[in-house]
């Protein structure tokens, strides 16, 4: 039985992986299989708030009780975001967007020939970085992951983004599995958090989050 530290808070979760297309086949991805947003959106759950789940394609089951909206490009998640933003508490970007979109991906399957095949990339919006520049942007949380200078760069990350709390993964710990092992980052510090299921995770990092919450925050 979870404490219900979020009775009341209005939870905004993105998760999963996004898929930009190349053409009618194929396209651009990463290796988020969407466990660690799920976990935190059940976690949140549990522990008395609304939630909506943005979420890329994943065959994963929601967890009971959240709104969902699939979404497969990194731009739709952005509208998706933007269009249900309001009056959210949190927003926490779990999701692994892809940095860049294929500039006129192909309406039909690109036959194979003998030529060298170029594709034009071009800069996807930043989800996380747009919330937070809203003028009332609710308490964000950012995750990085990193495949080396863990704290460092996320470190990093969270002084250009300008966010209050930061969860830190190592790409081979975080990406697939069931497990994973983060770092809080946030103005008082680093709050390692040992390996353990994503669901455990996710109780031990909302737990944070309810902690920094300021006491009047609900919208
Ligand atoms: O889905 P799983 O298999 O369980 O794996 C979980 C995870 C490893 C994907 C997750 O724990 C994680 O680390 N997610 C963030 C992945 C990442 O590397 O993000 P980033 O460093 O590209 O981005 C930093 C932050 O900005 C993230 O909160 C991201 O959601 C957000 N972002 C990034 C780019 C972009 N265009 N929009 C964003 O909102």
């Amino acid at each position: 039985q979870q404490l219900k530290l979020l009775t009341g808070k209005r939870v905004l979760i993105t998760a999963g992986p996004t898929f930009e297309a190349i053409d009618a086949a194929r396209g651009i991805t990463n290796l988020s299989s969407g466990k660690m947003g799920y976990a935190i959106a059940k976690a949140a759950l549990e522990m008395g708030a609304d939630v909506t789940l943005v979420s890329g394609q994943t065959p994963l089951l929601p967890p009971y009780g959240a709104e969902v909206i699939k979404v497969t490009s990194a731009q739709q998640m952005l509208n998706a975001v933007m269009a249900n933003l309001t009056q959210k508490d949190i927003f926490i970007a779990v999701a692994a967007v892809a940095d860049y979109y294929v500039l006129n991906p192909s309406e039909q399957k690109i036959k194979k020939d003998a030529h060298i095949l170029t594709l034009e990339l071009a800069p996807n919006p930043d989800i996380l970085a747009n919330v937070m520049n809203l003028p009332e942007p609710p308490f964000c949380v950012g995750f990085a992951a990193e495949s080396e200078n863990l704290l460092e760069y996320a470190e990093h990350k969270r002084r250009k983004k300008n966010l209050p709390l930061l969860a830190a993964n190592l790409i081979q710990d975080g990406f697939g599995g069931d497990e994973n092992e983060l770092v809080l980052l946030d103005d008082k510090g680093t709050h390692p958090l040992p390996r353990a299921s994503k669901l455990t995770l996710a109780r031990q990092l909302l737990r944070h989050v309810a902690n920094m919450l300021p006491k009047s925050s609900t919208k």
